[in-house]
């Protein structure tokens, strides 16, 4: 088992479905919570907040977990101990949703907060790629439960804010969509995408392949979790035509409660099928694993040999929005990883 596990920390891999908030481990949140409460949160307590018992637990969980994130050090200490798990794993890019519309929801509404957050992450970024050569872009992301206003705040500030910040790479939307699906959103796609940002939608985690096939219909680029398509084979199909990017996230489908078992989860049958399948952890925090376990559940749970964790890897490379010559670079290093 050492073997397989000093492999896949040497392969070099992209994380592209992780939340920021998601990352946050509980000894953090009490370093937190000691900043900001009157009587700050003991381990246990703050352990307890990460309990949830199903999807809508979930989404109460990460919203309680945000409230302590609240100004830009908070968001630099997260975002800094995230980039050092990151390395830790051999992730060499990430591409990190930001809750931005979270922020708003508990800061009244007030743009103007913003920005601040916003360079707090940036100072954590930029001190990633000097001293752990570790690259990572941001994506904005909405909560689709909110309102559409809401998430025409969170991406206009996103087109707003990129051209004086280019590592502003996309856009989302997360949340429930159980309470709302892709359509109220074309309109703010198709604007993100006329200001050069890329777009990417969570669909079919909690609801059927209807809610994938909006979401390809508004130009979403990449699928996050696209659970549900295994149960449609002419999804299959289409995703195999087009290789849309799917951001597979195993464990969190688990936990949340959506699939029994990690080795009853698609992974095994979308990759067969032939689509751009990438492995991802999404919370790791709130699901007890990260990305380099993810691989290594693959490989336990779901019989990937070597060569083919080196292709999970070589897909999340190019399935990720960086430049091609990156890309090459990065293509050539997993292919030679012993
Ligand atoms: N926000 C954070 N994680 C999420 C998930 N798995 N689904 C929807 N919204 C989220
Ligand atoms: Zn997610």
């Amino acid at each position: 088992m050492k073997a397989i596990e000093d492999f896949i920390r040497r392969l070099p891999k992209a994380e592209l479905h992780l939340h920021l908030e998601g990352t946050i481990l509980p000894a953090t949140l009490v370093e937190l919570s000691q900043r900001h409460d009157k009587t700050p949160l003991t381990l246990a307590d703050a352990e307890a907040l990460y309990r949830f018992t199903d999807f809508s637990g979930f989404l109460e969980a990460f919203k309680a977990v945000t409230r302590l994130l609240m100004g830009p050090e908070d968001y630099e200490l997260a975002a800094w101990r995230m980039m050092e798990q990151l390395k830790a794993q051999g992730v060499v890019h990430a591409e990190v949703y930001i809750s931005v519309g979270v922020i708003y929801m508990f800061r009244n509404h007030d743009a103007t907060v913003f920005e601040p957050i916003f360079e707090g992450l940036e100072r954590a970024r930029e001190r990633a790629l000097r001293e752990l050569e570790l690259s990572i872009y941001w994506i904005f992301d909405a909560v689709r439960h909110f309102t559409v206003e809401e998430a025409q705040r969170v991406f206009t500030k996103a087109v707003e804010m990129r051209p004086q910040y280019p590592s502003i790479i996309g856009i989302g939307l997360g949340g429930d969509e159980r309470q709302a699906g892709s359509e109220p959103f074309r309109a703010l796609y198709a604007e993100a995408a006329k200001a050069g940002l890329r777009l990417t939608n969570h669909a079919g985690e909690t609801t059927g392949s209807g809610a994938i096939w909006e979401a390809l219909a508004i130009g979403s680029e990449r699928i996050g979790h696209a659970v549900s398509a295994g149960r449609d084979s002419g999804l299959i199909l289409e995703l195999k035509e087009r290789q849309t990017p799917l951001e597979l996230n195993p464990t969190s489908n688990v936990r949340t409660g959506v699939v029994k078992s990690f080795r009853e989860h698609p992974l095994r049958k979308y990759f067969d099928a032939g689509l751009l399948v990438t492995l991802n952890s999404d919370d790791p925090a709130f699901f007890d694993s990260d990305l380099a376990n993810e691989y290594l559940l693959a490989h336990t749970e779901q019989g990937f040999t070597k060569q083919e964790l080196r292709k999970l890897a070589a897909n999340s490379i190019r399935a990720s929005f960086l430049p091609d010559a990156e890309k090459v670079e990065w293509l050539f290093r997993i292919d030679t990883t012993r």
